[in-house]
């Protein structure tokens, strides 16, 4: 690990702002703010909104600025990444973020049944391989029904057409409300102020992928905590500048 990411480490050891449960000790760790984020950490009774893969953690602060009476969560593994926003919240004093470093298959564990209103996924890996991982899979849907709030919503934001079409197949084929999308984000007329406002927060990969011409793609659904999900069978055409560099090749054009 270089220097610049162990100081990181270390300095992230002391912010109040941030919670540390990799897979490595959560067996050993107890964990005793799942149920009680509101009273224990955020001191009030606002709404819950995770940002889950928030890298650095730019929509998170984003939008906790733009909503200070809304509690923001910022999620990932990547401790050197979320020192950005961890830092910059506790330089603003941003009383409505924290960020929690730990693998996002273990999310349940952190957060009660009905504890969050909103999940937002930013630039999330498309995981063209696996369904499994992806974290608009039916597994993860599964995942977050069990401590979201009936009809929560969940936003995808995302450069992957991969993501956004396997993404979209879930949410028609399980006929989840939806309540907006669109293929190219910042092409698209007709958005209120306050969307405009939201969607315009610009996170590091999404920068990077704009940089590059790519066509940004939002959707926002809500997740009914009734009902059987089924996975997409469908086969989706793989992101091409995605998988392009990767060593191993693989002869596959499309994806599940
Ligand atoms: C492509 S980056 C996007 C980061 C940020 N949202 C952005 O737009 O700049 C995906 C992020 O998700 C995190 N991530 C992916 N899978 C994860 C998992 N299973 N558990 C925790 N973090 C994960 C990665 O560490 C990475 O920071």
């Amino acid at each position: 690990m270089s220097k610049g990411k162990l100081a990181k480490f270390a300095e992230m050891n002391t912010f109040s702002n941030v919670f540390q449960y990799p897979f490595s000790v959560i067996q050993s760790v107890p964990f005793t703010m799942k149920g009680h984020w509101r009273e224990q950490y955020f001191g009030n009774p606002n709404p819950i909104v995770l940002e889950l893969g928030c890298g650095k953690g730019e929509y998170t602060v984003g939008l906790a600025k733009l909503y200070p009476d809304v509690n923001f969560i910022g999620i990932d593994i990547k401790g050197a990444r979320m020192w950005n926003g961890a830092k910059f919240a506790l330089e603003q004093g941003l009383k409505n973020v924290a960020f929690l470093r730990t693998n996002i298959e273990l999310i349940d564990r952190f957060f009660a049944p009905n504890e969050v209103q909103e999940i937002w996924l930013t630039f999330s890996d498309p995981q063209m391989k696996n369904a499994r991982k992806r974290l608009t899979s039916t597994y993860f849907m599964e995942r977050y029904r069990r401590f979201m709030v009936d009809g929560g919503i969940v936003h995808l934001k995302t450069d992957s057409n991969f993501l956004f079409t396997y993404t979209s197949y879930m949410v028609d084929g399980n006929t989840l409300p939806l309540l907006f999308r669109t293929d190219n984000l910042y092409q698209t007329d007709g958005l209120d102020a306050e969307t405009s406002k939201i969607l315009s927060i610009q996170t590091y990969y999404e920068s990077m992928w704009i940089e590059r011409g790519l066509n940004i793609k939002y959707q926002k659904f809500r997740l009914p905590h009734a009902g059987m999900l089924t996975e997409p069978d469908v086969d989706i055409p793989l992101d091409e500048y995605r998988s392009y560099h990767r060593s191993k090749r693989s002869s596959l054009e499309t994806g599940r």
